[in-house]
């Protein structure tokens, strides 16, 4: 997620900028740069890599001196990281800083080279910046409200317009943007701990709602220009609760943030209720021609390839393979130039992942990766890229990238599909429109963390356990068996239900807990009866499963139950119990739950 912010009042504003957007460091960047009003012209300074990169710039080049800014942390979405690429973006009267994805960029894009305007960068960024030099005849505020009814996608800007020297404009949708409130001057900025230096008074702003700041004070207006009241808030928070958005530990932030990386994820590839992966370059003549497909990554990355699997065996009819990266590479697999290798990796640098997808391109095969880190060594080795949009995962236990690759892998899946012609027109927009229903599920379904604290409070003192499913269940038991124990240290393993009765379930005691995923409903009956059978050798069993038939779940010591989706999208609903069951099993245990022992964030050596 990119980082905003902006200030207009009495003070020299370029350290304060910088003192913001190092507060907003936690959320990810890879680019910095700062627009500054300067004897009346607008003078930009912006550096990929690291604020200190930026600030040496400033060093070499002359430090701009004003009292109005904005500034600016990329994460990069459109464009790789790059100098030209980073923000502010505009022209000698507008400037801006974007967070968020415009859907409809291209279009604009065309439009405006259409109008006479060039372009320098890749972004979409560029675009809303010389749509609003476009519209602007004299009142930014007009200017704004224009471009606004016009693009579509998630949006927070800090816009400044040479004309108005004292003034920062802003406006958001879907992104994070508040408005701080201080003694000598104003503030716009993603997040409170940008803002807690100088003051802890600030307005939310609502969605398209124009503000206008000055050195006195900030006006507030809707779309239509109309004045808007804004409640005062105060941010109690520290420094550090701060940056966890007022969670307690980044992994819970992350997993409350599954909705918007799934919606930010899956909007730019769905066009006319269609999956569109074309943007990533894999066309529906290349999915056409694969007959084979190899899923290879690490971990949690692993256990989406998963589910993926299931998906895109079941929907689209092709056979796929999943491996670990640690053992594909060394194990000579069969792969020839007619497979397709998709490699899936959240930071984009794991070692083994990436001598897998070498290996894939030495054997001929197309490369596709799904990665979350743009620009990172996996994605820049791939004949294709999917990025997924989560924003940084700052918690070492992956969540909402797990999410977001499940997201890619069905909207791959229906989109192999009907290049395959295995499904039609009309059912491939069924399914997508199936998926697009996820996030607001999900959000539902949050809620359901006190009953995950209290099945969690039953495990703690557990010695070992057992995550057990079918199907699509027993490939999501394996992402809930990892969460468990790679931030509380209980030894879990996940095993498919129907195998117990070959030897493992020797292993079940009097209460011993058992995680039993019954989300498929033409399992669910299987499953009930494996139930059964660990229960009669003693196990509290806490169950998973979809709302209705409450009287079959009576087996069970717990319930978790879900709203109802189609089997196929089950897991993107069950994965969230998983996480919350293993975030406060960690917490109850007082575990170092973003940083756990021996682990880190990414793996790039072997
Ligand atoms: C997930 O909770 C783990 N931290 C770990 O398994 C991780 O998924 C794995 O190391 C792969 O990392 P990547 O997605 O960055 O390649």
């Amino acid at each position: 997620m990119c980082g905003i912010v902006g200030y207009t009042g009495k003070n020299d504003c370029v350290d304060l900028l910088i003192d913001g957007l190092s507060k907003l460091e936690y959320r990810g960047y890879d680019s910095a740069g700062i627009a500054v009003m300067c004897d009346g012209q607008i003078e930009v300074k912006k550096s990929k890599g690291r604020l200190a990169d930026l600030e040496k710039k400033m060093g070499e080049e002359g430090k701009p001196h004003g009292t109005c800014g904005i500034g600016h942390t990329r994460w990069a979405t459109h464009g790789e990281p790059s100098d030209i690429n980073s923000h502010p973006h505009g022209n000698k009267r507008v400037s801006i800083v974007h967070n968020g994805i415009i859907e409809n960029y291209r279009e604009i894009k065309e439009f405006l080279i259409d109008q006479g305007y060039s372009f320098v960068s890749e972004t979409d960024t560029e675009t809303v910046a010389k749509l609003l030099d476009y519209y602007y005849e004299g009142n930014p505020v007009d200017a704004i409200a224009h471009v606004i009814k016009e693009i579509r996608g998630s949006y927070a800007m800090g816009i400044l317009f040479r004309d108005f020297p004292d003034k920062v404009y802003a406006v958001r949708k879907d992104s994070p943007l508040i408005i701080g409130l201080g003694e000598d001057g104003n503030f716009i900025a993603s997040d409170v701990p940008a803002i807690l230096k100088y003051t802890r008074n600030y307005y939310l702003l609502e969605p398209n709602e124009i503000a206008t700041l000055s050195v006195n004070g900030v006006d507030v207006c809707d779309i239509h220009k109309n004045p808007v009241k804004k409640e005062v808030n105060v941010a109690d928070w520290d420094l550090d609760a701060a940056e966890k958005g007022g969670y307690e530990h980044f992994m819970l932030k992350e997993i409350n943030e599954q909705p918007t990386a799934i919606r930010t994820t899956i909007a730019p590839r769905i066009s006319e209720g269609m999956p569109y992966l074309e943007e990533s370059g894999m066309t529906k003549e290349m999915l056409r021609d694969y007959n084979r497909i190899y899923i290879v990554a690490c971990g949690t990355a692993m256990h989406a390839g998963l589910i993926g699997k299931y998906v895109i065996e079941r929907i689209a009819g092709i056979e796929v393979t999943v491996d670990i990266a640690s053992e594909f590479r060394y194990r000579n697999p069969i792969i020839t130039d007619k497979d397709l290798v998709i490699l899936i990796s959240q930071s984009g640098e794991t070692a083994d992942t990436l001598a897998a997808l070498k290996l894939a391109k030495e054997k001929g095969a197309t490369t596709m990766s799904v990665v979350n880190v743009k620009g990172s060594s996996i994605a820049r080795e791939s004949d294709v890229v999917v990025y997924t949009h989560a924003g940084p995962e700052i918690s070492v236990a992956s969540t909402k990238a797990y999410a977001v690759q499940l997201s890619v892998m069905y909207l791959l899946a229906f989109e192999l599909a009907y290049a395959k012609g295995a499904i039609s027109k009309e059912k491939c927009m069924e399914l997508t429109a199936e998926l697009q229903k996820v996030p607001d599920k999900i959000q539902d379904i949050l809620v359901l963390k006190e009953r995950c604290q209290f099945i969690a409070s039953r495990l703690i003192n557990a010695e070992s356990l057992l995550y057990i499913g079918r199907g699509l269940d027993y490939a999501l038991s394996m992402e809930g068996s990892l969460k468990l124990k790679e931030i509380s240290y209980i030894h879990s393993e996940s095993y498919a239900a129907g195998e117990l009765k070959h030897g493992t379930i020797s292993l079940v005691t009097d209460d011993m807990p058992v995680i039993a995923i019954a989300t498929q409903s033409d399992l669910f009956e299987k499953t009930l009866s494996n139930i059964k059978e660990v229960k009669a050798r003693g196990a509290k069993v806490t169950m998973i499963c979809r709302e209705g038939t409450e009287d079959d779940k009576a087996v069970a010591n717990h319930l978790v139950t879900l709203p109802n989706m189609d089997d196929i999208m089950m897991p993107m609903l069950a994965l969230v119990p998983m996480q919350y069951i293993a975030y406060y099993t960690a917490v109850l245990k007082g575990c170092d739950v973003d940083k756990p022992r021996n682990l880190a964030k990414s793996v790039t050596v072997e």
